[in-house]
């Protein structure tokens, strides 16, 4: 792949440049481009640190940076040899995404590290301070002392100041990131996985994470023994226990501070994206936002199977019925899953079954692919590996020369299994490899991906745009068969500010008939207009109609989803507290019209929404798919209401949402 020249619209990098020696009693700080939030670091007894502050206000106190190698400790015996500064501002453009440019504003400040004594190896820490938080990483760079190196434990410190609430998945125990964000006090968490966001007090929120994971293992969290209120790294291992295989130069992750005064501001926080490297695909034209279908729902309800017999799902004629579908309702592309061989038996546990060229016998790809074609629609692909990593390994270029002959751009990949070839975890060092390789190789066929299983999301899709949208959440599908009834209705009034905030969430909304005749304890657990504002709130530039096409035939609410972009100018978050309600509005790309949802948890709700976002002096109608007559998510979650009513930026909607409920509103200029 040819490297990109990225379009930077307005790029005004400031390289200011000061190098100085300095002692190590020296303290030096950076300051965001506001100059609200303050960085201060150094060496302090011979070992490195960092400090946060907003104002007077402190956001992280003294907390020790470093490694644990394995051929010993690199966390102290430090002396500061040089400070440099530089500042960058520059607005760059997505080729998709939730707005149309992004603005990157930052001062930075590199620390370059010197061992006092022995080996004299050198560590250099970069810090990025935006007016939205904060972002550091490790540069080891070459030298003669350091060539390949082991790292056993990274030893970055959270010392918090407070013991605050924190809203977190656990990560033993937890597979595929798919678990219910709980709030506890950060004292009383287990290892958590990032992203972990915390609730200060009511006017700081903070979000830790990570941004650009190349060739690492990813970052989970745990509190200090002594200190409860500091969480440390702990680096997801291989199963040999070591974290990290690198050799020099080498850069670590951003370890990433998002800082907001309201939630919403964490919504709107780019520092994610900014600290990803600029897109390395040249040509995006061929990169699609959309809407799609699937033979997909029917498997989680029983009704069709992946595998062969009675009730396959994959057969040419059904595909071409959802073909039809998606071309009369202007979807863009059908999901075929359980089309190839490696279904049969139980393929969660005999993923190197799997072939990705030889399609079951009933499933005739190139006459699907070709009517799909002629429909003006696209055949989605799936490739479920059931963990078997390698195996899909050695098929990736026959498998997307395959798709590619055929017209298949987009494939949804899956890996089923606790451990990739039964051995290492997902977001370890192994897998992070894995998934990029399947990333970089698509790129090449001009393959769009969303994957399933994945290591958790950092941002990545700055860098390679083909990466469209990604699982790492606790999906829509538990609510067809999770024995604990499905996802309450706080699930998704918190995943805008936890998963959401690590990247494009495949949510897979949109189901209209809620219950399943071989689960009956679980269902979904919100109103049909909730899941028609998850469109809106959730953000992917795929989105999943998830339900069987018969679940949508006379549902006039039906209308919403078909009429939803999945791109965006602009996105402005006008309320919003975690956990209880959401209220998000974009702006179309191809349009000058806006599309808000707002939910709510299991409790009913009276929201009131100014549309001040919308251009002045201008005249609108909206489009509201309100909760019905007594609503209810438990007893009555059916009735939405439709109406029409004049708005401009002067209008306060009066919204009425019901337990568990939402609402989801089209707005068009006139
Ligand atoms: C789990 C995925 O989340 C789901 O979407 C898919 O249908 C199955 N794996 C089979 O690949």
């Amino acid at each position: 792949m040819k490297l990109y020249k990225i379009k930077v619209l307005l790029c005004t990098c400031l390289y200011i440049l000061f190098a100085a020696c300095a002692t190590n009693s020296q303290e030096n700080t950076v300051q965001s481009p506001n100059g609200e939030i303050i960085l201060t670091t150094g060496v302090s007894q011979d070992k490195p640190f960092y400090e946060i502050k907003r104002g007077k206000e402190i956001i992280i106190k003294h907390s020790n940076l470093g490694f644990r190698l394995k051929d010993g400790d690199f966390s102290h015996n430090f002396r500061l040899k040089k400070i440099e500064h530089r500042s960058c501002d520059e607005v760059w453009q997505e080729p998709w995404g939730q707005e149309e440019k992004v603005r990157n504003q930052y001062n930075e400040l590199t620390m370059q590290l010197e061992e006092q004594s022995g080996l004299h190896r050198q560590l250099y820490i970069v810090f990025r301070v935006f007016n939205d938080g904060v972002g550091f990483r490790y540069i080891f760079p070459q030298q003669e002392a350091m060539k390949d190196f082991v790292i056993m434990d990274e030893l970055t410190e959270y010392a918090l100041p407070w013991d605050a609430q924190a809203w977190s998945i656990p990560t033993n125990g937890t597979k595929y990131f798919e678990a219910l964000y709980k709030s506890s006090p950060v004292s009383q968490k287990d290892t958590v996985s990032t992203p972990v966001t915390i609730m200060a007090n009511d006017s700081l929120y903070l979000v830790l994470h990570e941004a650009n994971l190349t060739d690492y293992a990813g970052l989970n969290l745990t509190p200090e023994h002594q200190n409860k209120a500091t969480l440390q790294s702990a680096l997801t291992p291989w199963s040999t226990g070591e974290k990290v295989f690198a050799s020099t130069p080498f850069s670590s992750p951003w370890r990433t501070i998002i800082i907001g005064r309201k939630p919403s501001d964490l919504i709107l926080s780019r520092l994610m994206l900014n600290l990803n490297d600029p897109s390395r695909i040249e040509d995006t034209s061929w990169i699609t936002p959309g809407r799609y279908i699937g033979i997909w729902w029917g498997m989680h309800m029983g009704k069709y199977t992946w595998g062969q017999g009675p009730k396959h799902g994959a057969t040419t004629e059904n595909t071409m019925r959802y073909i039809d579908f998606a071309a009369k309702h202007g979807f863009n592309g059908v999901l075929v899953e359980g089309w190839n061989w490696g279904w049969d038996g139980d393929w969660t546990t005999h993923g190197d079954q799997f072939s990705f060229t030889r399609s079951f016998p009933d499933f005739d790809l190139g006459k699907v692919a070709s009517y799909a074609c002629s429909k003006g629609v696209e055949l989605i692909g799936h490739h479920e590996t059931g963990g078997a990593a390698r195996n899909y390994e050695a098929q990736l270029d026959s498998a997307y020369t395959l798709y590619h002959d055929v017209g298949v751009h987009i494939v949804k990949t899956g890996y089923v299994n606790p451990l990739l070839d039964n051995k290492e975890q997902h977001n370890s060092q192994y897998g992070v490899r894995h998934y990029r390789k399947v990333i970089e190789t698509a790129a090449r066929y001009h393959i769009m991906i969303d994957n399933h299983e994945p290591s958790m999301p950092t941002g990545l899709q700055r860098t390679y745009p083909n990466l469209m949208t990604q699982e790492g959440v606790r999906g829509q599908e538990y609510d067809a068969w999770s024995p604990d009834g499905g996802n309450p209705p706080e699930h998704t009034c918190i995943i805008p500010f936890t998963r959401g905030i690590a990247g494009p969430v495949d949510f897979t909304p949109g189901t209209f008939n809620f219950t399943n005749p071989v689960h009956p304890g679980t269902r979904v657990q919100t109103t049909v207009a909730k899941q028609l504002a998850l469109y809106v709130v959730l953000f992917s530039p795929l989105q999943m109609a998830s339900d069987m096409i018969e679940n949508y035939e006379n549902r006039p609410e039906f209308s919403f989803i078909t009429s939803c972009p999945t791109n965006w100018a602009k996105t402005v978050v006008p309320d919003a507290e975690i956990g209880k309600y959401v209220v998000v509005a974009r702006k179309d790309r191809k349009s000058e019209n806006w599309f808000l949802g707002c939910i709510t948890n299991e409790e009913a709700r009276h929201m009131q929404v100014s549309l001040d976002f919308l251009d002045k002096n201008s005249i609108y109608e909206a489009t509201l798919y309100c909760d019905g007559v007594n609503a209810d998510y438990q007893t009555n979650p059916y009735p939405v209401t439709i109406s029409r009513e004049k708005v401009n930026s002067d209008t306060i909607l009066n919204l009425q949402l019901a337990k568990g409920g939402g609402a989801a509103i089209r707005i068009e200029k006139r």
